[in-house]
């Protein structure tokens, strides 16, 4: 059997059908960088929150710096703007500490220079041929600034997470378990499937091409695994106990005297957790998030399992085992709506565990977008055939084994810039952002017929 992938619907649309997908698209986007950082005043917007993170006043120029350099100079081939501050907003020129000592614009400096970029970018969009060339063909460069700008309100909003004072952003809960119990495992059976895309219009370089791989019979988890399951390892003194964990990932834990997750305390009756201001018991049916790739790896280590490696959580994902095929979310190939899964900073939190079944892929895994980036065990790297698109800097540069790659999405991922064959990447010692993970392991003898 030839494994194939789902088509893509972008594809099918009229150009000014296509035009409006992707304005409302970067709309969107636009309005969730204005909440985010209208939620503060001037002072916080120019402070640095954390040292792993920028004032959230260089993220805002920064976003329109990128869709200047994108989308009114290279699509639309008009004069720049502000070619002075190119420099000052070139992630690769700066790194994050460095940022807050730069001459930066102010906040009233930044928030008109992003709308007078976004109004020439919206005329672009209007005139410019959407084929004859591969920057544009599908409005991809303007779907790579999409995502480019929901990923930098992701990173804001792990900048809030690290801010302190009062809670500043409020957001519905989200929805509670909608099913019963459910089998806590999924056996995924041995076979080829296909990896990547081909045809995804908006998918970003390091996700193509699609590629058949062979990944054998492998058990993972049904879901995230939750808060409460996180404390048994703790209270079994799982970061006291260097046989859980790789050597790098003791040295890391005994350098840094790491106990628990981020923003969790210990107090009298149990485990407390800050969340955006909000200071909570830790509770226990919620994927755990704010562990480091190593905490991830130590605690499937005691558990008696491992971490999957990125294919294994793609076909997870992906594989529908009735046709063969590659879907493009575990639901199928619809885009990702509120039933789906928990994404868009619709929820300041992840959900409990079972509250999409809507969500689960044909195998039955459930959760796999949204709620929490996975930690995966696979380095990042490039897929037979990778070719850099449209820059060196966006990917490539980033390969090797310095960086593990996290799957899935959480609750602060925007539906743009997350799909099936989506690939983030961090170092193994981050923890400020959004994750958490899933286990898998080989099936027993008896499990494999
Ligand atoms: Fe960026």
């Amino acid at each position: 059997m030839t494994s194939t992938e789902s088509p893509n619907p972008l594809r099918e649309l009229a150009p000014r059908d296509l035009r409006e997908h992707t304005a409302s698209t970067l709309a969107r986007a636009r309005e969730r960088s204005v909440a985010l950082t209208d939620a503060v005043d001037d002072e916080d917007l120019t402070r640095q929150h954390s040292k792993l993170m920028s004032p959230l006043v260089w993220d805002l120029a920064h976003i329109g710096s990128q869709e200047e350099l994108w989308l009114v100079r290279d699509v639309g081939g008009r004069e720049p703007l502000r070619p002075d501050i190119d420099d000052l907003y070139d992630a690769f020129q700066h790194p994050r500490a460095d940022r807050p000592s730069l001459p930066l614009l102010g906040p009233a400096e930044a928030r008109a220079y992003v709308r007078e970029v976004r109004s020439k970018a919206f005329d672009v969009l209007e005139r410019a041929p959407l084929e004859g060339r591969k920057l544009t063909e599908a409005a991809f460069a303007f779907g790579m600034i999409a995502q480019h700008e929901q990923q930098h309100d992701e990173t804001m909003l792990a900048t809030h997470q690290l801010r302190q004072g009062e809670p500043v952003l409020h957001a519905p809960e989200p929805p509670p378990r909608r099913i019963g119990n459910v089998a806590p495992e999924v056996l995924v059976p041995g076979g080829p499937f296909l990896m990547g895309t081909s045809v995804e219009p908006w998918a970003l370089d390091n996700e193509r091409p699609a590629h058949e791989v062979h990944v054998g019979a492998f058990v993972i988890d049904t879901f995230p695994v939750t808060c409460g399951q996180y404390v048994a390892f703790l209270e079994a003194g799982g970061y006291d106990e260097p046989r859980w964990w790789s050597e790098a990932g003791w040295a890391y834990r005994s350098e840094h005297a790491i106990t628990a997750p981020r923003f969790w305390r210990r107090e009298a009756d149990g485990w407390w957790r800050t969340r955006f201001g909000v200071h909570e018991p830790v509770p226990a049916d919620e994927p755990v998030v704010h562990v480091s790739f190593h905490e991830a790896e130590a605690y499937a280590a005691w558990a008696g399992k491992r971490l999957p490696t990125e294919a294994e959580w793609e076909k997870a994902a992906r594989h529908d085992p009735a046709t063969g095929r590659s879907l493009r979310y575990p639901w199928g190939d619809e885009e990702p709506a509120a039933q789906h899964a928990n994404l868009g900073q619709r929820h300041l939190r992840p959900a409990v565990t079972g509250a999409y079944p809507a969500g689960a892929s044909p195998l039955g895994v459930h959760q796999l977008i949204g709620d929490v980036w996975e930690w995966t065990s696979s380095d990042f790297a490039g897929y037979p055939g990778f070719t850099a698109f449209p820059y060196r800097e966006y990917s490539e540069v980033f390969f090797g084994p310095e960086y593990k790659v996290l799957r899935g999405g959480s609750f602060g991922t925007d539906a743009v810039a997350i799909r099936g064959t989506f690939r983030n990447w961090d170092y193994p010692i981050r923890r400020q952002i959004f994750s958490g993970f899933r286990c898998a392991r080989d099936p027993r003898p008896d499990e494999r017929a």
